[in-house]
């Protein structure tokens, strides 16, 4: 029990307790394995940035589950989540995804067309919020994905929550930015994160649960 009176249960993982969990989870197929090691030799510098295999297997089956026909993506990079989140699509799906590089997403065009998925996939280059702006006003989104560069998550979240029917759902990662979210000393992308937090729950046009799934995930359901 913690000071509150809450039951404060969870597990530390070690590297083997996570081999484990994503083992006896839905581990990732070859080709998601393929994808992540071919990012971590192209971008070095950047392959941390792809989503952890859980959370890949969380979205395909939040997708599913769901029955999502329309998903959105901020934050395509190499396609990890994308892939993810475009297998989970039933037939006549459709995912749009966003990001600023041409480069990073050459990668994901590659990985899309090897899953044969990409005909559902529509890509958009340019600032996310030039293009969830210039997109239709209306609830027509029942999954969204943001992962992009968090200064802009409240932005992103404006954009997204109006057009995001009731009852679908919002999936935010990095709500826990490696732990440093508690830590006001920590720099601008966490001070952004705290921030996002504590705007998505004061947020009367949602319910919202956040998860201790690998960087933290937030899932919010449009009321
Ligand atoms: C954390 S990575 C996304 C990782 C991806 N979801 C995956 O699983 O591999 C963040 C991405 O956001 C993109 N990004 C950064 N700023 C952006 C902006 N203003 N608009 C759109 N995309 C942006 C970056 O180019 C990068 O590819």
């Amino acid at each position: 029990m913690t000071a509150a009176g809450v039951s404060a249960k969870s597990v530390a993982l070690t590297a083997p307790l996570h081999a484990y969990l994503v083992q006896s989870g839905s581990p990732p197929d070859a080709l998601l394995i393929e994808l992540a090691r071919r990012t971590q030799d192209l971008m070095p510098d950047h392959a941390h940035m792809v989503i952890a295999p859980e959370e890949g297997a969380l979205l395909t089956f939040l997708v599913r589950l769901t029955g999502a026909h329309t998903v959105l993506e901020v934050g395509t990079f190499t396609g990890y989540s994308s892939l993810c989140l475009a297998r989970g699509l039933a037939d006549g799906g459709r995912l749009i995804t966003c990001d600023v590089s041409q480069e990073w997403t050459a990668v994901a065009r590659e990985f899309w067309a090897r899953a044969g998925v990409e005909d559902r996939v529509e890509l958009r280059i340019g600032p996310a919020t030039d293009t969830l702006r210039a997109l239709p006003p209306d609830p027509f989104v029942d999954l969204a994905f943001i992962d992009a560069d968090k200064p802009g998550y409240i932005d992103y979240w404006e954009q997204i929550v109006p057009r995001v029917r009731p009852g679908g759902l919002i999936v935010v990662d990095n709500t826990l930015f490696s732990s440093e979210v508690l830590d006001a000393d920590a720099g601008e992308k966490p001070a952004a994160i705290r921030r996002f937090n504590a705007h998505a729950s004061a947020d009367a046009r949602v319910e919202l649960v956040m998860l201790a799934v690998a960087d933290g995930m937030t899932l919010a359901r449009r009321l």
